[in-house]
């Protein structure tokens, strides 16, 4: 693959988006055009997209959230208001990650990682004190015969069984806080589950304000 480049998302992207998150979830129901760019509306500074010479291989996307409103269980249409970012708070101090994919084809090359890296700088830019994110646990269905998806996490964390997604994020950097059910019910691979993670930002200072979006475009 050519080099990698991560940059925010521009309204031009939006019809190679939807076709790639179809691809990658054939079972859950695309955003539309116009969600997409209230999206970008709501919080240009936390979307991106990741790309190489061949073309658009994966985006990330993230809110802002006062984390206190949002700490008991919640679901994934609930937290991004059915994917409008109503709830995106710009006086919230947590980076809350919606949504992460990459190409199939792309995958394990490191493209998830410069998304993820792109996450935790503009945590450090904003003066953010964490990111948050629920994971899907896609793994899980091949188990859930044999195990709670708690005990699943629990032994993908100990590291007695992989997950395409936990598993990367545990690599990431992020810490284990639980597992969620509902978060999305069509997830039929997670059966539901997500498993909620924690990045905290060593570089946040408490003292110092949040710096506005537009100090750091
Ligand atoms: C989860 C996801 C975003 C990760 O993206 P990715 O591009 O495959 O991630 P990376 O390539 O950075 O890392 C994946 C693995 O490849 C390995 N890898 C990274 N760079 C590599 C390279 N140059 N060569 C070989 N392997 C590499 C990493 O070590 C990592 O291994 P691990 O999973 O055991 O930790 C991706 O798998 C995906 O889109 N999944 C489907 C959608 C989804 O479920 N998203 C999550 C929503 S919560």
């Amino acid at each position: 693959m050519s080099s990698i480049r991560v940059r925010h998302t521009h309204p031009q992207d939006i019809p190679s988006l939807i076709a790639l998150q179809k691809q990658i979830y054939p079972t859950i129901p695309p955003w539309s055009e116009a969600r997409l760019l209230e999206q970008l509306e709501a919080f240009p500074q936390g979307q991106f997209v990741a790309e190489s010479e061949e073309g658009l291989l994966g985006c990330s996307s993230s809110i802002t959230v006062v984390w206190d409103d949002w700490m008991d269980s919640h679901s994934w249409k609930e937290i991004t208001s059915a994917g409008t970012f109503e709830h995106h708070n710009p006086a919230g101090r947590t980076l809350y990650g919606v949504e992460v994919f990459v190409d199939p084809e792309s995958q394990g090359q490191g493209v998830g990682h410069r998304l993820y890296e792109a996450r935790r700088n503009l945590c450090r830019q904003m003066n953010l004190k964490r990111v948050i994110a629920c994971g899907r646990l896609p793994g899980y269905h091949r188990h859930a015969k044999d195990m709670s998806a708690e005990l699943y996490a629990q032994k993908v964390i100990w590291g007695d069984l992989t997950d395409p997604v936990l598993s990367f994020q545990i690599r990431e950097g992020f810490s284990y806080c639980g597992v969620m059910d509902n978060y999305i019910p069509e997830d039929n691979e997670s059966c539901g589950y997500a498993s909620l993670i924690v990045w905290l930002n060593p570089d946040y200072q408490a003292d110092k304000p949040l710096n506005t979006p537009k100090d750091i475009l």
